[in-house]
């Protein structure tokens, strides 16, 4: 093997990835810092066969079988050494380098295949202009609208009935063989039939590569026959999960553009490219694939895919959305866009232009509008299981994405989501909806002397509003701490209170993916600069610090802290809290003091006006006292961080108080047994278990 080519070959093992090219064939699944599947050698039911992407080599601990990106190629996929070597240079995007003669007569032989390709392109080509094609000129001209110079671009031709492509390609001499390799003939298992055109009668799209090499064709019929296009098989050189229609030409004007449509058709990219939109590509006859999307990726981190707003489409966008999630990556994602009246974006062009078009356009859905969408449209959520169960099916989607970063502000959303869709009663409702002033403001008791009206019926948020405005307010936060997993009381107890310790991420909302919520109202009391309070942590007295020895008044001081920057959550854990166990009283007194300011005013309160007005009660020194206050004020937490760490510390405090009934009740049924103590602790101790089970699921 001479230098040059040793050379080629280690840059091709260092720029195509060894899962790329074994998970075109096998699937994988991630499995610590390895792939595993299995193995496409031996037959096995269980996974033994494992891929190693750093190392760059697949082994199988079941057979043995063992080797790199080119062995792969040849020994699973049947390539000679230089096909597989072709193959990879041109996922690589490589040119071959210089190959000794007997290299070079192998080369010359591979290269023919496009060669053939592009000899049948031609022909199809001047077939349309023969009086044969006259039909399919016509039917492009006329039925389509395509003008001479599209149909010249996008190389487009016609099919005769005659097999004439056959002999053709034999007096150009290209044997059968060939021409089967490659799909252009097909020869029927019946020996008595003979060999015959594959495409016959059709208007031939051609299919290139990212190169622009033919490799494929598309040919329609003219009349509403079925099956409407025929594709070239898979061959040596196609395949149809991974090569995107018009990707050649598309990717140019990709770049310039910054943008890239992926649309079902080719008539449809067709379509768009004579409108001017000339970054656009399609799957080839099967649903967009996870090869197509990362092809695509390789273009634009964010192309569009653009759909049929009719049932069809909307399935076609929940598959794009099981393909998407398990390879998503931090910046990479889908946008999505839905064409009305079922119409495709060739139809819509003609209908209604370009310009219109453009519009559309900007009106894209994000993926997780859609990952939203697929989970909760017409979902009953009723009842708190059905509730319950949208969540865990969401959560599971979520738990599909590979990577952690974009999983984890995925599970965030969800969650944010969740909770502005389910947990507003319909009084609460009322409150935000309702245009200014607010009619209604009594403090709701905690007795159930409240009676709700039903719960309204679950309305997903609307999608494409403009996103709160205190979200682009907030500076980039520091989520606080979270406990993992429920931790038994003792252990927590011997920690010393702590200061929190953050670890710095960005709260990953600068952009408008946020659904609709109840507090778009709100927007110019956040608008206006952070309360600033006169007091710092080394300021304040220790009083409270010094008193505050239970959980419990730990957990309680940080949820009205909590409160107090965020005044909306007032309202959403009201109930919640007014329910739990406060020991504390003057903690009480503060909470429902906050709780009655709060609902005392006719419009939504700002954490400022809150914090104003409760500096004129007896309860200011107890603020001032408050340094979880002073320090959520220094950093402010993202509200779902707030939202998470507050249902974690209500759960917290009802497993606390659980486990001293508990304790209580145990020793009740030692000292003086009765059925209904008995009973009563095995509810208590089911309840503890719950909520335990609960709590050690893994943090998405
Ligand atoms: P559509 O049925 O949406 O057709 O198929 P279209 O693209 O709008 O085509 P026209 O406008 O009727 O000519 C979308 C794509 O699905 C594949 C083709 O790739 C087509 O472009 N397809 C469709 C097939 O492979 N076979 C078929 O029979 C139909
Ligand atoms: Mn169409």
């Amino acid at each position: 093997m001479n230098d040059d080519l040793q050379r080629f070959i280690d840059e091709l093992r260092a720029r195509v990835s060894i899962v790329d090219v074994v998970g075109a064939k096998v699937k994988l699944t991630k499995k610590g810092r390895e792939y595993q599947g299995l193995c496409p050698f031996h037959n096995e039911k269980t996974p033994s066969f494992t891929v190693n992407e750093s190392k760059g080599f697949y082994h199988c601990f079941g057979c043995g079988a063992h080797g790199d990106i080119i062995k792969f190629e040849m020994e699973a996929n049947g390539l000679p050494f230089i096909d597989a070597l072709h193959k990879l240079s041109q996922q690589a995007g490589l040119p071959m380098p210089q190959l000794s003669a007997k290299d070079k007569k192998e080369e010359e032989e591979r290269k023919s295949l496009y060669d053939i390709m592009e000899t049948a392109c031609n022909f199809f080509e001047r077939e349309l202009r023969m009086p044969d094609g006259a039909e399919g000129l016509k039917y492009f001209m006329e039925k389509r609208g395509l003008s001479k110079e599209t149909i010249q671009k996008f190389r487009l031709g016609f099919a005769p009935n005659n097999n004439a492509l056959m002999a053709h390609l034999k007096a150009e001499g290209i044997n059968e063989k060939e021409m089967k390799e490659l799909g252009l003939i097909a020869i029927p298992e019946d020996t008595s039939r003979r060999p015959h055109d594959f495409f016959r009668n059709r208007v031939m799209i051609p299919i290139t590569n990212k190169q622009g090499k033919i490799i494929a064709f598309g040919g329609r019929v003219m009349e509403k026959l079925e099956p409407k296009y025929l594709n070239s098989p898979d061959t040596p050189i196609f395949n149809k999960r991974r090569n995107l229609y018009n990707l050649d030409k598309a990717r140019e004007v990709a770049y310039k553009e910054k943008n890239l449509i992926i649309c079902e058709g080719y008539m449809d990219v067709i379509a768009l490219d004579r409108y001017g939109f000339g970054y656009a590509v399609a799957p080839l006859g099967t649903a967009l694939t996870e090869e197509q999307i990362m092809e695509a990726w390789r273009v634009c981190p964010e192309p569009i895919l653009c759909l049929d707003g009719d049932s069809p489409g909307v399935k076609a966008a929940m598959r794009a959305v099981d393909r998407v999630l398990p390879i998503l990556k931090a910046g990479y994602s889908l946008k999505f866009l839905f064409l009305p009246d079922n119409q495709d974006p060739d139809e819509y062009l003609q209908a209604h232009g370009r310009e219109s078009f453009g519009a559309l356009m900007k009106k894209t859905k994000p993926l997780i509008d859609i990952l939203w969408q697929k989970y909760t449209e017409n979902e009953d959520s009723s009842t708190p299981e059905k509730k319950a169960l949208i969540e865990k099916t969401l959560l599971a989607e979520v738990a599909k994405i590979t990577d952690a970063t974009v999983r984890s502000y995925y599970a965030q959303e969800i969650r944010n989501r969740i909770y502005l869709a389910f947990k507003q009663t319909a009084w609460q409702k009322r409150e935000y909806t309702a245009p200014q002033p607010r009619t209604y403001s009594p403090r709701p008791q905690p007795t159930p002397v409240r009676t709700t009206p039903a719960p309204a019926p679950y309305n997903p948020p609307i999608q494409n509003q403009e996103p709160p405005a205190y979200l682009d307010n907030i500076p980039i936060s520091d989520p606080l701490p979270m406990p993992k997993a429920y931790e038994p009381v003792a252990q927590q107890r011997q920690r010393t209170p702590q200061t929190p310790t953050y670890t710095r991420s960005n709260n990953g909302y600068g952009n408008n993916s946020y659904g609709n919520n109840r507090y778009g109202n709100r927007r110019n009391s956040y608008n206006a600069p952070r309360p600033q309070i006169n007091h710092t942590i080394s300021n304040a007295p220790e009083t409270l610090r010094q008193s505050a020895d239970g959980e419990n008044d730990k957990n309680i001081r940080f949820m009205i802290a909590a409160e107090l920057i965020y005044p909306e959550l007032i309202d959403e854990y009201e109930e919640q809290l007014l329910g739990s166990d406060i020991k504390n009283t003057k903690l009480k007194e503060l909470l429902e003091t906050i709780a009655d300011i709060y609902h005392d005013t006719e419009t939504p309160m700002s954490s400022e006006e809150l914090l104003e007005k409760l500096s004129t009660t007896p309860q200011n020194q107890q603020i001032k006292e408050l340094w979880e206050l002073d320090m959520l004020q220094k950093r402010p937490p993202f509200i779902n961080d707030l939202r998470r760490n507050i249902d974690k510390l209500l759960l917290e405090d009802k497993l606390r108080s659980l486990e001293e009934e508990i304790k209580t009740l145990t020793q009740e049924v030692c000292q003086n047994f009765t059925e209904d103590a008995y009973t009563r602790l095995t509810e208590l101790k089911k309840e503890r278990d719950t909520i335990l089970s609960h709590a050690a699921e893994p943090e998405i």
